[in-house]
């Protein structure tokens, strides 16, 4: 969604805030633009589309000190120049950039225009200056406060005022800001990937917190005053991390770094000794785990995947009842709160408002709710009431890759320490830690099919529908390989359970409708040959990612993609990697925008 960065030093901020929109792309936009002082006044340039577009007319040496930058996904009003942010209030001294939305802002914007102000864009940001210009009387924190306190819905607000040169305000309340400190420089932003190549100390602001920045200083203040004193924490990634590193697109180079993040995920997580796990974050006893009678994961999108797997593993290795949610469904449905009910919100960004306020809604009624989240400092990894890191690094590409099976990898360890609290022995324990540590190289051995399955998705993206299908806990892996391929090749992809299909989507199966197929060897292997006879009798182009060896699958399928053999519960890591690389190299020889697919936003910070 918007990215937000601002910067007040010696710099020259032109140059800063066009890095640091480079590095907001990921996050998803239509429009850019920038306001930078200068000794005439701000200057403003602003541009539809790519970034591309808004250097194409930025004059190409440096300037100003001093200037905030924006990369807008269209929400109130349509993708034109007039609604691209900065905004400015009538007299033009006044500029903002903002992210989230206004709901009153049409009552607002009545007002305003009763009180003789003349609104030039159709956004409901462009109130917010207006309404700063009506309360402004020589001090612009005040001014913001103030109007702030008129405004109903979400914001992440970043104030410039003529007046005052070298000063920015910023302003929270449900869209991420923070600011980072620098010597002699500070910038505010929606996210550190914006700022990390400056400085990587950084103060997370929170809801109903504002903040008012010099050069040299910053104080922190809550609506009612109150000066907040704020602890400077240091961003743990490093500024080489948000590169390609020689990758054609970050979403390759994530798929291929699934090697190493899972093993961050697991280091110093994993104990032999007893044959169980440790999750420091979780913030809880023992006793505690042992009273846990029911799990709840809520989550969205990719994330909601590996919380459908996670449930399956859950009820199955733990014996613990579990189910995974929409978050966006948990929230609206009135949800009856179980004593000893233990949630999970899982979230790559921490900042999905969906999963946000769901999990707000459940602490509400009195449940614990544990964060599973890449983005540290994030808000649902901060608002939890503990958690874990997945530490997959920073994911760039819109689909998300390495923060699925990281994020598995994180609830795989949590069923561990819970089986082991329950029902499982030691030998069991020690054959689970095997398992998990030996899946880094077994993606390393299915890397080396990319080849074969960019030969295969080159002989079927121009198909109109696809399917995948599985079965058991790699159910939710079709799942996931449908959206991946769906949300960057924009070709039509539903996940089903393979036993599902003759119950309706059969009868979409034609020479045209590829059916992919996840086979397992193990006890659901039979069954799922039968249903690719079914497919296959019906005229289905096939393509099975299969366990190597099965001889079974290769007399039906079209096409195999063979993966090591493993243990059920080890599938769903290794079946994700063919998914994924045929998504992205069927988006390549489509010419899609592989990292920044059309419509879509990494973090999505709107309901
Ligand atoms: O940051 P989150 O994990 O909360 O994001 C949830 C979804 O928006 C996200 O997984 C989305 O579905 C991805 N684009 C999928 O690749």
């Amino acid at each position: 969604m918007c990215g937000i960065i601002g910067y007040v030093g010696k710099k020259p901020s032109s140059e800063v805030l066009l890095e640091g929109l480079k590095r907001l792309e990921y996050r998803g936009y239509d429009s850019a633009g920038i306001c930078v002082d200068s000794p005439e006044g701000f200057k403003i340039i602003k541009s539809t589309g790519k970034l591309k577009n808004l250097l194409a007319i930025v004059p190409p040496r440096p300037f100003g000190h001093n200037g905030i930058g924006h990369t807008r996904w269209a929400t109130h009003g349509g993708v034109t120049e007039s609604n691209a942010h900065p905004h400015t209030d009538c007299s033009g001294k006044i500029a903002i950039v903002h992210n989230g939305i206004i709901e009153n802002y049409e009552k607002l914007r009545e007002l305003l225009k009763d009180k003789g102000h003349s609104l030039k864009s159709d956004t409901d940001t462009e109130v917010i200056a207006h309404l700063i210009e009506q309360c402004y009387k020589g001090d612009l924190t005040k001014a913001v406060l103030e109007t702030v306190s008129l405004l109903k819905g979400t914001y992440g607000l970043v104030v410039m005022h003529q007046d005052h040169p070298d000063m920015m305000v910023g302003a929270r309340n449900g869209s991420p800001l923070i600011m980072g400190v620098g010597d002699g420089e500070m910038f505010l932003a929606s996210d550190a990937s914006a700022i990390i190549s400056y400085t990587k100390q950084v103060i997370y602001l929170q809801d109903g917190e504002i903040v008012t920045v010099t050069p040299e200083s910053f104080q922190t203040m809550d609506l009612d005053e109150n000066i907040i004193n704020k602890d400077i924490d240091i961003i743990e990634w490093q500024a080489e991390s948000f590169e390609k590193a020689g990758y054609d697109h970050y979403m390759l180079k994530e798929i291929y770094e699934q090697s190493e993040s899972i093993v961050r995920g697991m280091k110093g997580r994993l104990d032999r000794t007893h044959a169980t796990g440790h999750l420091g974050g979780l913030n809880m006893t023992t006793e505690e785990l042992l009273k846990v009678e029911r799990v709840v994961i809520i989550a969205a999108g990719t994330s909601y995947h590996a919380g459908l797997v996670a449930a399956y593993l859950l009820e199955s290795m733990a014996g613990i009842p579990a189910h995974a949610e929409i978050a966006s469904e948990l929230r609206y449905r009135n949800p009856i709160i179980e004593k000893n009910t233990l949630y999970f919100a899982i979230s790559q960004s921490g900042e999905t408002m969906d999963t946000l306020y769901a999990m707000r809604e459940l602490q509400r009624k009195g449940a614990r709710v544990l964060g599973i989240c890449n983005v540290v400092g994030s808000t649902i990894a901060r608002e939890s009431d503990g958690g874990v890191y997945i530490h997959s690094g920073p994911e760039i590409a819109v689909a998300s890759t390495k923060a699925f099976t990281s994020q598995m990898t994180a609830m795989y360890i949590f069923t561990l320490i819970m089986a082991r609290l329950r029902n499982m022995s030691f030998e069991d324990g020690l054959e689970f830690i095997d398992e998990m540590e030996a899946v880094p190289e077994k993606l390393k051995t299915i890397f080396k099919s990319a080849p074969k399955i960019e030969a295969i998705a080159k002989k079927y993206c121009h198909t109109e529908s696809f399917l995948f299908l599985g079965r058991g806990i790699n159910y939710p892996v079709a799942m996931e390989g449908a959206l991946k391929l769906k949300e960057i090749s924009y070709i039509h992809a539903e996940g089903f359970s393979a036993a599902e299909i003759k119950h309706g989507p059969i009868a979409l199966i034609n020479e045209k409708t590829p059916s992919l197929f996840l086979v397992t060897d193990d006890r659901l292997h039979d069954k799922i040959i039968s249903n690719m006879k079914e497919v296959k009798s019906r005229g289905g182009k096939i393509i099975a990612v299969a366990a190597e060896g099965d001889k079974d699958v290769y007399g039906i399928a079209d096409d195999v993609i063979e993966v090591p053999k493993t243990v059920e519960y080890i599938y769903p890591f290794l079946m994700s990697i063919p998914l994924q690389l045929l998504a992205y190299y069927s988006a390549l020889e489509l010419g899609r925008d592989v990292d920044q697919p059309k419509n879509l936003a990494k973090s999505v910070t709107v309901e």
